[in-house]
């Protein structure tokens, strides 16, 4: 029987970290968490990372529970790719408004309308979604996936239109691209891009490809119109990356905010300012220290997904984590 958590650590957060590492041990369990994870969840995760590396790990773990620190898609992905262990995400409502835009039926029907098409889904989608794809695809990914596609295939690109259109440019293909968003990407504007840009005219800037304002940064970057160095697109694990590599020593950050804290964690001596303070994923930010421990206490709530929806989705994620990057 394991012990049961005073209130007033669920009050204060006091002690939580070590609470909930003796309950880590305890359930022989792995913490994986997502780069927009609140700074206190990053910092008790075994593994922070974007959503391929939480993929990759989520496959490849020995632990007997993974507590997904993270959004319901990632833990279903999770779920999928290790059916044998028992997979947590500490509240259910962690959901996603990009997956959100687009259900099963809506893909099949789009199938339908065109018939030999390849389907290209990034993981932010159900599991019901994925079951109906070709391939899944991540931010890291997207386009050595786009690029593995024999180029006489059509391809149909869902949810995200901005990542659908990134993967274009880059790729020099034509997809179906369907019209999905989400709503804290395209919530950056080029104005507010603009905004920091003139106040910080030696910043490299970098853009996650969900953002809105990726074509017209790139554009006016090109063009000269924009005083700057560097922009790079890239996935929040490629911000990571690009950061510690770049000789900037300041940089102008395109997507959510909890990114910051790794930065400055594994970077520190540079300097990160968000291209939106606004760009907060209120999903992300549901999971908590109180809500960690209490899951690993309660071994509650799961996220299992069925066995014929889950071994048609693991083909299109397996074939994703086979396209070397
Ligand atoms: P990354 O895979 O780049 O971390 O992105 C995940 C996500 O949900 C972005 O909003
Ligand atoms: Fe979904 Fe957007 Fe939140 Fe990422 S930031 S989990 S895409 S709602």
């Amino acid at each position: 029987m394991l012990a049961v958590r005073p209130a007033s650590d669920a009050a204060t957060g006091a002690g939580l970290p070590e609470r909930i590492e003796r309950l880590r041990q305890q359930r022989r369990a792995v913490i994986l968490a997502h780069n927009y994870q609140l700074p206190e969840v990053q910092d008790i995760a075994d593994f922070v990372g974007d959503s391929l590396g939480l993929s990759q790990q989520a496959a490849n773990t020995d632990a007997e529970v993974i507590v997904f620190c993270g959004v319901h898609f990632m833990a279903e992905t999770a779920a999928i790719l290790s059916p044998d262990r028992t997979v947590l995400l500490p509240d259910l409502a962690a959901g996603c408004s990009l997956a959100d835009t687009i259900t099963a039926d809506q893909l099949r029907a789009w199938k339908a309308d065109h018939p030999g098409a390849l389907v290209v889904s990034y993981v932010n989608t159900s599991a019901e979604v994925k079951a109906e794809s070709d391939y899944c695809c991540t931010s890291s990914n997207a386009a050595a996936i786009v690029n593995s596609i024999p180029r006489d295939r059509e391809i149909l690109f869902c949810p995200d239109m901005f990542l659908g259109a990134h993967v274009e440019r880059v790729t020099g293909r034509t997809m179906h691209v369907w019209m999905g968003e989400c709503h804290v990407h395209g919530g950056i504007e080029p104005a507010h891009l603009d905004a920091v840009r003139r106040q910080h005219p030696g910043a490299e800037l970098l853009i996650h490809p969900e953002c809105g304002c990726t074509t017209s940064a790139l554009y006016r970057s090109s063009s000269g119109d924009l005083p700057g160095p560097t922009t790079v697109v890239t996935s929040t694990e490629g911000m990571v990356r690009r950061a510690a590599e770049s000789p900037a020593s300041t940089f102008i950050v395109a997507t959510e905010v909890g990114i910051l804290h790794r930065m400055e964690k594994v970077i520190p001596g540079k300097r990160f300012l968000p291209a939106s303070r606004g760009a907060v994923c209120q999903y992300m930010k549901m999971i908590t220290l109180p809500k960690v421990a209490a899951s690993l206490e309660t071994l509650t709530p799961r996220v299992t997904v069925a066995p014929e929806i889950a071994a048609r989705a693991r083909v299109a994620i397996e074939r994703m984590l086979a396209v070397p990057v």
